[in-house]
């Protein structure tokens, strides 16, 4: 596929894609490469597309930013309840109602109004330094002149701030963070044990054991952490039952653990090839945020959400009957011309940077402060550490219709010249 040029899509290309034959549903055309052209060509000549499946399922696509935010955004019309992923398309959701992400308002509200304190202010502010602390572990084997994987590194980093959430022991970190990733990805072989359908039904089973077991053993004990507040809070007067505390810890560790390392290693790759930009970071530490919030927009590794109708809705010219599934693309609305100038540079500081990456609405992501502390403290120790940055071989992208992500992603790192004694004083394991 043809990689993104920084000035724009031509006429040409845009008008030379064929939407007709585009399987957005299909993990393999994720993983085949970056997936921006055709969102251009749909945004500007389908903005409202209508994909089925050869076994009937059908859903649309919409790929502009205003659609995005109105499907997102408008619960009376589109509803979580029937499954909030692709992969769900025609399966229903069996935690509609119980899982914050998949309750639309006002139950929703009242689920999520009790979790936000755990999620910001002085909850969060304690925990930057067991984040910073995983950082240094994941930056450990960067040296000198050598081949980096940052999305090899990183997948334990979010555990770090998910673990301080919820109270988790290091030694389950792996077993974690390998099922958020079979649950998140079954159809990539890195993740893939089987078929895709048996993967995330371990995947499940897995998760939903663990987190059973704790919320028994920590009901009625004392503590701070998610899973006891979960056990002990009351929504509408009423105990949340085992089920509920279950699969919201459940969403809980996917939300995390299946965003933050793609979002790290898709800005990676783009500082890798937009050495400019690193630079200017790199004697700016300052602008660290304003990277990050790039990062995101780029990368949108929370690549698609879905939703239904409730009743009829007009979107973009075109009609969505009651009842039909609709796919969000997240990556195309961060990407659309009408809100973003020159929308495929890599650009900061961003002074339009309005992105949904973390969502829009109801929904919006409850881990947001989370992610982008995780974030911003990993990119303020790369650039005290990396003087440059140089992709040195093909990234292997996750196949995957939801995760916009990557498998391998191999860069040369050069280290700055003040930067050695860093590495020798590195902080050991946490
Ligand atoms: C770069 C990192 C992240 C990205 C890009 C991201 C993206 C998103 C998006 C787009 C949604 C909206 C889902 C929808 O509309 O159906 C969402 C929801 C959610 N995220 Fe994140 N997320 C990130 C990090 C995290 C972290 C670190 C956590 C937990 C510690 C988390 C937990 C959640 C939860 C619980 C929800 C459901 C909120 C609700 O339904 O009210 N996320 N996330």
């Amino acid at each position: 596929m043809t990689e993104n040029p920084a000035g724009g899509w031509s006429a040409t290309d845009l008008d030379a894609v064929d939407l007709d034959d585009v399987d957005l549903f299909d993990a393999g055309f994720h993983a085949a490469g970056d997936p921006h052209l055709v969102w251009a060509a749909m945004r500007r000549r389908a903005p409202l597309h209508r994909q089925e499946l050869p076994d009937g399922r059908a859903f649309w696509s919409v790929t502009r930013y205003e659609d995005a935010c109105r499907v997102l955004g408008q619960h009376r019309e589109f509803t979580s309840e029937r499954g909030s992923l692709l992969q769900q398309l025609g399966r229903g959701d069996a935690a509609a109602g119980k899982m914050l992400v998949a309750t639309d308002p006002p139950r929703h509200g009242e689920l999520r109004r009790p979790l936000r304190a755990l999620f910001s202010g002085a909850s969060l502010a304690a925990t930057e330094q067991r984040i910073r602390a995983a950082v240094h572990a994941v930056l450990r084997s960067v040296a000198d002149d050598e081949t980096w994987d940052v999305s090899e590194q990183a997948a334990l980093l979010p555990m770090a701030a998910a673990a301080a959430l919820m109270d988790l022991p290091e030694e389950d970190w792996p077993d974690l963070v390998r099922w958020t990733g079979m649950a998140a990805a079954p159809d990539d072989p890195v993740h893939r044990t089987g078929s895709s359908a048996a993967t995330l039904a371990i995947a499940h089973h897995e998760l939903f054991e663990y987190f059973a077991r704790e919320a028994r053993s920590r009901a009625g004990t004392e503590g701070e952490d998610l899973i006891r507040h979960l056990t002990s809070v009351c929504v509408d007067g009423t105990a949340l039952t085992r089920d509920e505390v279950v699969v919201n810890c459940y969403s809980v560790l996917l939300g995390a653990n299946a965003t933050t390392p793609h979002t790290a290693a898709g800005t990676v790759l783009a500082l890798a090839r937009n050495p400019q930009v690193y630079r200017a970071v790199r004697e700016n530490p300052e602008l660290v945020p304003a990277l990050v919030e790039e990062g995101l927009r780029w990368t949108s590794a929370a690549g698609s959400f879905l939703r239904h109708a409730v009743q009829d809705v007009e979107l973009s010219g075109g009609l969505v009957p009651a009842g039909d599934a609709v796919a969000v693309w997240v990556g195309s609305a961060n990407r659309d011309e009408t809100v973003f100038a020159d929308p495929e540079r890599f650009l900061v500081p961003r002074p339009d940077n309005r992105h949904i990456a973390f969502g829009y609405g109801p929904h919006y992501c409850l881990g947001a402060a989370v992610g982008r502390l995780t974030l911003r403290v990993l990119f303020e120790e790369i650039v005290a550490l990396v003087e440059e940055f140089e992709p040195t071989g093909p990234p292997r992208r996750l196949a995957s219709n939801f995760v916009a992500g990557f498998t391998r992603l191999p860069v040369r790192t050069r280290l700055r010249a003040d930067a050695h004694h860093r590495v020798a004083t590195r902080a050991r394991p946490l």
